[in-house]
């Protein structure tokens, strides 16, 4: 395979807020694609910086009675502190305020005129004549024009929803000091977008070599507008003093607008790494790099990534990006983070509670599939998921399978004929299986397909070692062999899990490396028509004894994080009944039913089954189609939880049926028993989980 060289970055984000669990979206994301391209061999280096520049920092700073240096070395330590507390790494972590940064803006910025691509004109702007600086239009605040409501914004009211323009609002004041702003007139530096060249070459590299996703794409069509038509205005690349920033070579006064030095903070913070690390530079950034380089972002900041910053990169002539990723939103339950229900989470808090990061990295990745679509954390799901799925699927299969290696074995997996044996079991089971699936999966940064992958995977292995039960086989002492084979089975099926989820769960698997005693894990290549078995560990492999992994998400540690979070609202108690419902609601709750004997209750024959397979039902409003698997049988059941399920969701997870029911024909065929649930409908609807060893099949007594 060829080694690929790969420069990565996230957006840069800004020096006076903190990092919050939509930033670590992305973060996380970005993260887990380096380290899957890291684990293959490739050179790739991930670098991103505090975004410092703006009005927002220069006042943040001013109230606070500091210097805006002061803040943003302050802000720099915390968001730093945030990211490798999540264990997100960055090769170089920067500022744009920096000589690097500054240099390039200069250069490129000198470039772009030289090109005449730069022009100057008056504009008139709302300014604070108490404060005496231009004001920002989030900065101008006054009456909606259409419903009266004060204090709204100058480009829309939060009461009716109306849009308008700053100088339709009714008795404006600045937010900054009260005053009543005046129009005042400066000069402001332009970058002529509309220039024939600019949109001659954003129609085509648009277009090209799959620069964007699809989405992304069209809507860079929609903003540049049919070929003849001009959408695009000339870009205000500059602000009046004073202003924290870069002042204009050869414009006293004026300094470039923070958007401008932000994205050539990704050159300025690459240039910083190169320096200290003899890496060349201009391989990556000139015009006929054969590097690569990627930019991971938000889709609110498309638009300066697919259209500015590709025109200022390419009309002063350095490589342009190969590839932008934007991502979707975050929501939680379902809505915006909000402060008040507590779902504003940050970093910092979530790291005080003592909550796994590798939880979050798990999740996040779970939902993202590449796509701009917004993702959900829903607290109960992220529960339930990681419960399941990590702890449940992958982390149970080690502590299972180890202690007998450990105890018996003296930590020695089986070589020789036992190992063959052992191979040949594996390869059996696994021959349709093609680990292939998972690492484009991990390329197209479809994570959540990766990890549908993995834990089918994790399924098979669990379903083997429960068929070979070793701990049955434990009990008989001539059967040894057999126990350190069964067990080496489990622990090498384990070593492969590992190595598909370390990009996403790098810390714990850290530990598994010290658990399995071996190098750090790479990516496992399989040739075509290689059984699986040439991919485990070698005969013999000795391993160290089982430290602890991973512990269960207890629904407590999420409503204390809620809590923790929640601003201007105090009753505590109310708080997660609202995070578990997405809003706030009382439940009735229905009195008793009539007492049974406990003969009456034994009629009824419930079993732990594991749902095998979730579909919708076409032409159903209210069923999913479940396959559940009760041990000795599959059964199909019609069940009325769509409202409240993705099919998704359901998969792999363990139930409990009434697997005694009369068969009931219905429109779509016949149900087979019955899962069981608890709440009103629609979104409340709960079914039943139980908790971690049981098994499909067993009778719930
Ligand atoms: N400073 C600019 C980026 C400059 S890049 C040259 C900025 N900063 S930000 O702090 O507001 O956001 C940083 C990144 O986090 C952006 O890509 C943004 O889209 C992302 N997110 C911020 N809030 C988010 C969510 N709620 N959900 C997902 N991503 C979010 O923009
Ligand atoms: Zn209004």
């Amino acid at each position: 395979m060829k080694k690929r060289k790969i420069l990565v970055t996230s957006a840069l984000p800004y020096a006076n807020g903190s990092i919050h669990l939509g930033h670590l979206v992305e973060y996380i994301q970005t993260d887990i694609w380096v380290r899957f391209q890291r684990m293959r061999g490739h050179d790739i280096y991930y670098v991103c910086a505090d975004d410092t520049h703006g009005t927002p920092i220069m006042l943040r700073a001013e109230k606070e009675g500091i210097t805006p240096e002061a803040l943003i070395a302050r802000v720099h330590k915390e968001h730093l502190a945030d990211f490798t507390g999540f264990n997100i790494h960055f090769d170089n972590y920067y500022t744009t305020h920096s000589e690097e940064t500054r240099y390039f803006s200069e250069n490129i910025y000198q470039k772009l005129k030289a090109a005449w691509l730069i022009s100057v004109r008056s504009i008139e702007q709302l300014y604070d004549p108490s404060k005496n600086i231009f004001l920002p239009d989030r900065y101008v605040k006054g009456e909606c024009p259409k419903c009266g409501a004060k204090d709204q914004y100058s480009d829309s009211c939060e009461v009716c929803g109306a849009a308008y323009a700053p100088t339709e609002l009714k008795d404006p004041y600045s937010s900054v000091s009260g005053a009543k702003p005046i129009k005042k007139s400066s000069e402001h530096y332009f970058f002529n977008l509309s220039d024939n060249r600019c949109i001659d070459f954003l129609r085509k590299w648009t277009r090209e070599a799959d620069h964007l996703q699809p989405e992304a794409a069209n809507k860079m069509r929609e903003w540049l507008g049919e070929a003849g038509e001009n959408k695009l205005s000339d870009w205000d690349i500059s602000r009046d003093a004073p202003y924290f920033g870069f002042e204009i070579p050869g414009a006293p006064g004026k300094y470039f607008y923070v958007w401008l030095d932000a994205p050539i903070g990704y050159m300025g913070s690459f240039k910083n790494y190169c320096e200290k690390n003899n890496i060349d530079f201009d391989e990556f950034w000139r015009k006929d790099s054969a590097t690569e380089l990627y930019h991971f972002i938000g889709k609110d900041i498309l638009y300066f990534h697919a259209l500015f910053w590709p025109a200022m990169l390419e009309h002063s002539n350095y490589r342009t990006p190969t590839k932008i990723f934007a991502h979707g939103f975050l929501t939680v339950n379902g809505e915006k983070m909000s402060k008040s229900r507590g779902t504003f989470i940050t970093a910092e808090s979530y790291l005080q509670q003592q909550l796994n990061p590798e939880w979050l990295r798990y999740y996040f990745a779970a939902k993202l599939n590449g796509t701009l679509e917004d993702i959900d954390l829903n607290l109960e799901d992220f529960i339930a998921r990681v419960n399941s799925d990590l702890v449940g699927k992958f982390v149970n299969i080690a502590s299972r399978c180890a202690g007998f290696i450990n105890k018996r074995f003296q930590g020695k997996l089986v070589d020789g004929e036992q190992y063959q044996l052992m191979r040949t079991v594996i390869d059996e089971r696994f021959s349709s299986w093609r680990p292939g699936k998972i690492e484009q999966a991990f390329e197209d940064r479809d994570f959540s397909a990766a990890i549908r992958q993995v834990m089918k995977f994790a399924d098979a292995a669990n379903e083997m070692i429960h068929e070979l039960a070793p701990w049955e086989i434990a009990k008989d002492p001539q059967r040894s062999c057999e126990l350190q084979r069964h067990c080496s089975l489990g622990i090498q099926l384990f070593y492969l899990l590992s190595c598909y989820l370390k990009p996403i769960l790098p810390k714990t698997v850290e530990q598994i490396e010290t658990f399995l005693n071996c190098e750090p894990l790479m990516w496992p290549v399989l040739p075509d028509g290689k059984p699986v078995s040439d991919l485990l560990l070698p005969a013999g492999h000795c391993i160290n004894p089982y430290q602890h992994l991973m512990t269960r998400i207890d629904t407590k540690q999420i409503e204390a994080l809620v809590v923790a979070n929640q601003q201007g609202l105090p009753p505590a108690a109310d708080a997660f009944s609202r995070v578990r419902h997405g809003q706030k609601q009382q439940h009735a709750v229905a009195s008793i039913a009539d007492t049974v004997s406990i003969d009456d209750f034994s009629k009824i024959d419930l079993r732990i089954a594991r749902i095998v397979n979730a579909e919708q039902v076409t032409g159903a409003d209210k069923l999913l189609k479940l396959t559940l698997d009760i041990g000795a049988e599959q059964r199909t059941v019609f069940a009325g939880i769509k409202s409240a399920y993705e099919p998704e969701q359901l998969k792999g997870r363990f139930t409990v049926m009434v697997a005694n029911l009369a068969p009931r024909k219905m429109k779509f065929g016949v149900s087979e028993g019955m899962v069981l649930a608890a709440g009103g409908g629609g979104k409340e609807l709960f079914i039943l989980s139980p908790d971690d060893g049981a098994q499909p099949g067993m009778r719930v007594t």
